[in-house]
């Protein structure tokens, strides 16, 4: 009888522990969804110069410094001074796109420009660096090509 009480108690405590266990679901949740948190931030702070080529008031603005991230491919792409290091996957510290954002104001690669836009919060860019360190992944996410 004894017995039976204690391999009872064993396989609730085995129940209990499975269902403790956080399912692959619940890991996702905690992980930065670029589409509704990070993109929001490229959109107030960057879109402006670096999107596709489009006019605007009668002129033909380019991407500034060839780099555009409206699309995940042109993120990942990057622009002419850092191709293929804009965003480097799992390495935040590598990555330019939030290397210029932690940059000081006098630095001629802060970004946004000096005098072009607020920098950008400490939240937010230990936001973008998980995203990075998370594997950069867009989700469904395509954006412009
Ligand atoms: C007012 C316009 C403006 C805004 C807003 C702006 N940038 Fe830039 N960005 C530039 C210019 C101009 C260059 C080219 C600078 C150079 O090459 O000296 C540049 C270059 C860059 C580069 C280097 C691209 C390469 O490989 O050559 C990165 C990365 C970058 N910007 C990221 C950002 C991010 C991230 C934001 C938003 C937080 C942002 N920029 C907002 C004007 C802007």
């Amino acid at each position: 009888m004894k017995r039976n009480i204690i391999a009872c108690s064993i396989a609730a405590s085995i129940a209990v522990a499975v269902s403790l266990a956080p399912s692959s679901q619940a890991q996702d949740a905690g992980k930065v969804d670029f589409e509704k948190q990070v993109l929001p931030i490229l959109k107030e702070s960057c879109f402006k110069c670096h999107q596709k080529e489009h006019e605007e008031d009668g002129k033909v603005k380019k991407p500034k410094g060839g780099l555009r991230l409206d699309g995940a491919a042109m993120i990942l792409k990057g622009g002419k001074e850092y191709p293929d290091e804009n965003v480097v996957a799992g390495k935040a510290d590598a990555s330019w796109l939030v290397k210029t954002m932690e940059l000081p104001d006098t630095d001629d690669m802060a970004m946004p420009p000096e005098g072009k836009g607020d920098r950008i919060s400490a939240d937010n860019i230990a936001l973008i660096k998980k995203w990075i360190t998370e594997g950069a992944n867009f989700g469904a996410w395509k954006g412009e090509e």
